[in-house]
């Protein structure tokens, strides 16, 4: 059963019209000379042509001072023109005065940077350009065309509809009828172990985890060769709609743990600025790829573990006091919401941790309230957030169907067994959605969606049970009747006995955009014992089978499995197992 949520109002002054393709160009260049007053604009006003109607395309270059919100004036030359239909701004016409005025997520335009925005128009006599622009009042310094139109008018009327999402308009649910990107380089992995070809056809994210991935990097030991750009022109050549990216690179990331740390040094937030999240966003900011749905898992981990990994927990580490005292991550993420979400057809989605991490009380509102305070960062605000992500690269059970938080044995709670420890959910998909309330309650915008990393949370095979268990104690029926089975909820490095969870999947329930393989079926969590290598990574105990626990995951053993490599790199044994245990079953 799904049910969708109402959609975003993200504005449309205007109403749809039934024009037709596009099959001529034109293009007017405004130039501009100096760039010293406060408000210097550039625009640029393209259009396709044809017998009644067409698309222009205007991008506003911002020439002068940064603006936080703008409009742009223009006159329409003949008085049969109209604006129609508007995408990523709110637009109005009075008699052949057209307006533009940004929505809340295209408002700032830095020095020196642009916004795309379109409509679809129609016209009777004839449809010459406007020869003149005004941002916020002031005329940018273009007067006449420079650049004359070089196709000549169509000569057949068009007969396809326009596409019904104009490009720069963010929807709803970018899921929601697109094909996803698959990733070459993860199907060949997938396909070289047997029976691999089953699955090898799903989306996966690509993880950009250091900035050497951003250009590719050919001699990587643990990840692909292929680079951002690489993979976007891929994504348009399989004609795929929305692509994943996990953007993975924090100063001082992954504090409260060994196994994914990376390159960047927790003082490092300039570097993590200019020389990662700045390249990035000059990428998917190609209008090569405005047809893509671009979609960002914003770093996996990070703003829950400065709730939950600080001084004066069980699981406090020196590394997550330091970026929390100096602001890196949360000033890092902010960062990358602003720079990415600034982008029409870019959509952010920030890691929200998982039931077993944040389900109790304790955690639940503190880190809501913590990833408010890095949405609204860096100048940042929460319309850069177009939802969260649960359960990224974690195992927990998308659903527990034999037993309730609500169960009692003999009068005592099911939240009082050794498993569930007080926890307020049971599994990802009551927690997601839980959460997702709590998460507008504190100020996110009410369309947000969340997604559920389902790769490999499948719990299937002959160990998983098929009823409750038995009514002895809470223990007997808690343990008997889950489905995961893992010895502690708080295990997270390559489980024993975890399987493939449901294929990816748009809408599948309320208040969820997706379920998304965002951690690729196959990569290692960690390795199992220390291996050298020059990405970072550390050997954490928690990867080794041998190890029998600490105060973050009661004192038990690790669960993972042997002869690991290192987190990222391809474990066939691992992927093996995944099929076996799938569920729903391959
Ligand atoms: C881990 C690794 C990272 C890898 C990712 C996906 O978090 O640290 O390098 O890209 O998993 O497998």
């Amino acid at each position: 059963m799904s049910m969708r949520k109402r959609l975003s109002g993200h504005g449309r002054a205007l109403a749809l019209s039934g024009a037709g393709v596009l099959v001529a160009a034109g293009m007017v260049a405004i130039p501009v000379t100096a760039a010293q007053a406060a408000t210097q604009c550039g625009v640029d006003y393209t259009t396709n042509d044809w017998a009644g109607g067409f698309t222009a395309n205007v991008t506003i270059r911002n020439l002068g001072d940064a603006v936080s919100s703008w409009n742009l004036g223009f006159t329409f030359p003949d008085s049969s023109q109209r604006v129609q239909q508007g995408w990523s701004a709110k637009w109005s016409q009075t008699g052949q005065n057209v307006t533009a005025t940004n929505e809340s997520y295209n408002g700032s335009i830095g020095s020196g940077g642009s916004v795309s925005i379109g409509f679809n128009g129609a016209w009777s006599g004839s449809n010459p350009k406007p020869t003149s622009f005004t941002l916020n009042g002031v005329t940018c310094n273009g007067s006449t065309p420079t650049t004359p139109p070089t196709t000549p008018p169509p000569t057949t009327p068009p007969t396809t509809p326009p596409p019904t999402t104009p490009p720069g308009e963010k929807v709803d649910n970018p899921y929601l009828n697109a094909k996803g990107y698959v990733n070459p380089e993860w199907k060949a992995k997938a396909e070289s172990v047997a029976g691999g070809n089953r699955v090898s056809n799903n989306p996966t994210a690509v993880w950009v985890d250091r900035i050497a991935a951003i250009n590719g990097t050919p001699d990587s030991s643990s990840n692909g060769a292929m680079g951002v750009r690489a993979h976007l022109d891929e994504a348009l050549k399989q004609g795929a709609k929305y692509i994943q990216f996990v953007v993975y690179n924090l100063p001082g990331r992954d504090c409260s743990a060994l196994a994914s740390n990376g390159e960047l040094g927790p003082n490092d937030l300039p570097r993590y600025k200019a020389e990662y999240i700045d390249p990035i966003a000059a990428i998917q900011g190609d209008a090569k790829y405005a047809s893509l749905r671009i979609i960002n898992i914003i770093e996996i981990d990070s703003l829950p573990n400065l709730v939950t990994n600080t001084s004066g927990q069980p699981g406090g580490t020196v590394m997550c006091d330091t970026v929390k005292a100096n602001g890196a991550y949360v000033n890092g993420v902010g960062y990358a919401l602003a720079k990415l979400g600034a982008l029409g057809n870019v959509y952010n989605y920030i890691d929200a941790a998982h039931h077993g991490w944040i389900g109790w009380d304790s955690n639940f509102g503190p880190t809501a309230d913590q990833l408010k305070a890095a949405a609204v960062a860096s100048g940042s605000t929460v319309n850069n957030v177009h939802g969260f992500i649960v359960n990224t690269a974690n195992y927990s059970a998308l659903r527990e169907p034999y037993i309730k938080i609500t169960d009692n044995v003999n009068g005592t709670t099911v939240r009082q067994s050794k498993w569930i420890d007080w926890n307020f959910y049971v599994d990802e998909l009551s927690f997601a959605q839980a959460f997702r309330t709590k998460l507008v309650s504190v100020g996110f915008n009410s369309n947000i969606g969340m997604l559920i990393d389902t790769s490999r949370n499948g719990w299937g095979g002959t160990a998983r049970p098929t009823g409750p268990g038995a009514l002895t104690s809470v223990d007997t029926y808690v343990n008997g009747g889950r489905v995961d089975r893992r010895f502690h909820a708080g295990n997270w490095c390559n489980q024993s006995g975890a399987g493939l969870g449901e294929r990816p999947k748009a809408a599948p329930e309320s208040g969820i955009d997706a379920y998304v393989w965002v951690k690729p079926p196959g990569e290692s969590d960690g390795s199992s014992k220390e291996i050298p290598n020059n990405e970072g990574k550390g050997f954490d105990r928690m990867c080794d089978p041998t190890y029998t626990g600490n105060a973050r995951n009661g004192n038990s053993m690790s669960g993972a499995l042997p002869d690991a490599p290192i987190s990222g790199a391809w474990f066939s044994a691992q992927f093996a197992q995944l099929m076996q245990n799938a569920y729903p079953a391959l």
